[in-house]
């Protein structure tokens, strides 16, 4: 309904897939067919391609995102990067709480929630993934799940602040498994997020807010998906990897 409000935002995850020299490449490919977007594109790679993303998308409206950050600004943490260091290096975006993240790496609500806290206080402009898995679907428990997982990651989070955070609805059973939802399921979970965001803020931050939809979305289904009134956009894996598709996604949601 108030769709005018928000802007789409179309942002590429690549995962744990390309080198330096194949960012430079994927990105190059990307801007010629990107150039014309009425939607914000945003490509999300691996911390050691973000300088050569930067790099990339120089002289393009693309905007760089990493795909985690730590909690803390610096400390014993091997291995981890700090949401500092992103804004230090010039990256605009992450992305917090992927549910690969949640499978493999042990994040947990609480760890999310930090990670928003670290990210807002750098200055980044979040994607905060939620969803819930198909065993949770099935019990007929996905807004319950993803109610707490919203409103864990959001506590604390001011008004103002909430303008900087995405939030991705990302059911688990449909990331990376070509079983997308479908884009009435879709819709109903991003209707649900924003009326949530309604009562723990107002109508008024809710209808600003972006809810991206993710889990297999592609150049041949993004056009329904982003028909339909609560899902501004969308997180992309797999097709993001392929520049006509990924810019196949670009110019669904430029419509
Ligand atoms: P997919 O991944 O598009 O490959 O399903 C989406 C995501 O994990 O963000």
């Amino acid at each position: 309904m108030n769709k005018s409000l928000r802007k789409a935002v179309i942002a590429g995850n690549w995962k744990m897939n390309k080198t330096p020299a194949e960012t430079t490449e994927l990105i190059n490919s990307i801007k010629p067919l990107v150039k014309d977007a009425d939607c914000d594109v945003v490509v999300c790679v691996p911390y050691v391609d973000l300088f050569a993303a930067l790099d990339a998308v120089k002289g393009s409206d693309i905007k760089v995102g990493a795909e985690n950050c730590h909690w803390a600004n610096s400390g014993a943490f091997t291995g981890e990067i700090s949401a500092d260091m992103l804004k230090a290096i010039g990256v605009p975006y992450v992305i917090i709480g992927h549910s690969e993240r949640r499978q493999y790496f042990g994040e947990t609500d609480n760890t999310v929630h930090d990670r928003v806290r670290a990210a807002l206080d750098a200055g980044l402009t979040i994607i905060l993934c939620v969803g819930e898995r198909l065993e949770e679907r099935e019990s007929n428990i996905t807004m319950e799940i993803i109610g707490a997982q919203v409103k864990i990651a959001l506590a604390g989070v001011s008004a103002e602040e909430l303008s900087n955070i995405i939030i991705a609805y990302e059911p688990v059973w449909a990331i990376g498994t070509g079983r997308t939802a479908t884009a009435d399921q879709a819709e109903e979970v991003n209707g649900k997020i924003r009326e949530l965001i309604a009562s723990l803020y107002s109508q008024e931050d809710a209808d600003k807010t972006v809810v991206q939809y993710g889990g297999s979305m592609n150049a041949k289904n993004a056009a329904e998906l982003l028909s339909k009134p609560d899902v501004d956009g969308g997180l992309i894996g797999g097709a993001s990897l392929k520049a006509p598709d990924f810019a196949a996604i670009v110019e669904a949601a430029s419509k």
